[in-house]
């Protein structure tokens, strides 16, 4: 059985480092094989997991379907559009990841999407875990997975806007049909006790909070030195919080 836990939010709130720091508490528990997704464009996964990305799904899609493409004598187009997605992967020590990059240009990628969507479907499949790191909605992701998402973290900063976009944020995500068995709201950066205008804010949303990420210097201090975050020391303060958060989740 996989479980798949996604990470989503508004710009900036977190969701790269939350995805990193919830990899780190599995890899670390031995709670393997883990896949890690970077569905968001912007593609900050790799750095944050000290691995590095050559390829991603999104230019291989794009090679794909360039006209000058020349098949393998003999092979069928979906055949080898799947072994292109295979070399996507980048195969760590009981981590391994895939990054979507940039969606597609112009033109009509439907038949790709399919075989993308099997691909991913059937990859998934193979690990104790998948961890998706999103950009603000899942567009993106939905249009390419079938996967059910058994626990859905959306993280807010420590503000009443942030909370109502995570209230608005999972309504989108209901639209697009994804399939959530969980969602809760996670508060990043916070500096102490939440105020009490703020938790009447998430009482608002009717979104359990599953808890909340300490400022961490570490964090700060790594990301300046381009540090990857699996190399945190186990006593800082949100590995702490993240350990918490997964035993709360029971994850
Ligand atoms: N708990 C924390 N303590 C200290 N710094 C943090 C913490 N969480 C995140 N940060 C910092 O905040 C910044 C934004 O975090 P991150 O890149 O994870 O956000 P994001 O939601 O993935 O952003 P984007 O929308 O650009 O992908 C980074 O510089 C990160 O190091
Ligand atoms: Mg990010």
């Amino acid at each position: 059985m996989t479980t798949t836990i996604a990470v989503a939010g508004k710009g900036g709130t977190g969701k790269t480092t939350l995805s990193a720091l919830i990899i780190r508490h599995l890899h670390r528990r031995g709670k393997v094989p883990i896949l890690a997704v970077d569905a968001d464009p912007a593609a900050h996964l790799a750095e944050a997991l000290g691995m590095n990305v050559e390829k991603t799904v999104g230019t291989t899609q794009a090679e794909f379907h360039d006209s000058r493409l020349q098949l393998p004598p003999g092979m069928p187009k979906n055949v080898y559009l799947e072994m292109c997605l295979n070399q996507v992967i980048v195969e760590g020590k009981g981590l391994d990841l895939i990054t979507m990059g940039r969606p597609e240009g112009p033109g009509c990628y439907c038949s790709s999407n399919a075989v993308l969507r099997e691909f991913l479907d059937v990859l998934g499949k193979n690990y104790s875990y998948v961890v998706m790191d999103n950009q603000a909605g899942m567009e993106h992701l939905s249009r390419k997975t079938t996967q059910n998402v058994d626990v859905l973290l959306m993280l807010s900063d420590q503000s009443i806007r942030g909370i109502r976009t995570v209230g608005k944020l999972l309504d989108l995500i209901r639209e697009l049909n994804l399939r959530v068995n969980r969602s809760y709201m996670v508060i990043d950066r916070t500096s102490g006790i939440l105020a009490p205008p703020l938790e009447e804010a998430i009482a608002q949303t009717g979104i359990d909070l599953a808890g909340c990420i300490p400022v961490d210097e570490n964090i700060i201090e790594f990301d300046q030195l381009s540090r990857p975050l699996m190399d945190l020391p186990d006593n800082s303060p949100a590995v702490d919080a993240v350990a918490e958060l997964m035993e709360k989740l029971s994850v």
